[in-house]
């Protein structure tokens, strides 16, 4: 019988020279599509948080695809769920964070009151590559004192070395290519 692991890797391509010439485009569309696989998702995530994050109060998910899976995983366990936006799209008092991309800049942005300071979180993407993002995130989470129990996405890059950015937080991903 298929495990859950094979289910959802069944359910993710790979699409050559996509945003740009040399880059291989891991795309999660047919995961989202299909309910059952979706449902292995966060059934492998959850198993993830019940064993080693216990104490969790909130998911943290990254715009934009990290908020496709951070509420499911979030209704799943009976808590929130916060938004870590790119800048300028958050209403009222916001902190905000500037970090590097692979060309430029950009900048993410949580709401003041989104987490308050001793707060237990973990972050949610759809995938680690530079860890650029993720970082900055984990920014945010230290800005408002609130306490990284760790960061979870479902595709790892491993050749990019994104782990080492994330340091000293932990990374659990269901899959690395
Ligand atoms: C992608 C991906 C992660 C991030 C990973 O998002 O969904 O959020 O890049 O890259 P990093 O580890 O090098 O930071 P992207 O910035 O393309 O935005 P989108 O989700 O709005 O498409
Ligand atoms: N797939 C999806 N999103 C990404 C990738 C990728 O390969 N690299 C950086 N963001």
């Amino acid at each position: 019988p298929e495990s859950k692991l094979q289910l959802v890797q069944r359910h993710i391509r790979a699409f050559p020279d996509f945003p740009k010439k040399g880059i291989l485009f891991r795309d999660i569309c047919p995961l989202l599509k299909d309910p059952a696989a979706l449902t292995a998702v966060i059934d492998l995530f959850e198993e993830q948080v019940r064993k080693n994050y216990q104490q969790v109060d909130l998911i943290v998910g990254l715009d934009a695809r990290g908020f496709l899976f951070g509420p499911l995983l979030a209704q799943r366990l009976g808590i929130g769920f916060v938004l870590v936006r790119k800048k300028g799209k958050l209403p009222g008092t916001t902190v905000s964070v500037a970090y590097e991309l692979e060309y430029g800049k950009a900048e993410a942005e949580i709401q003041e009151d989104a987490v308050s300071p001793g707060q237990k979180v973990l972050l949610i993407d759809d995938l680690l590559a530079t860890g650029g993002t993720l970082f900055a995130a984990c920014e945010l989470m230290k800005k408002r004192k609130a306490e990284v129990l760790g960061c979870m996405v479902v595709i790892e890059l491993k050749e990019l070395n994104g782990v080492e950015k994330i340091k000293p937080h932990s990374l659990f991903s269901l899959l690395q290519y």
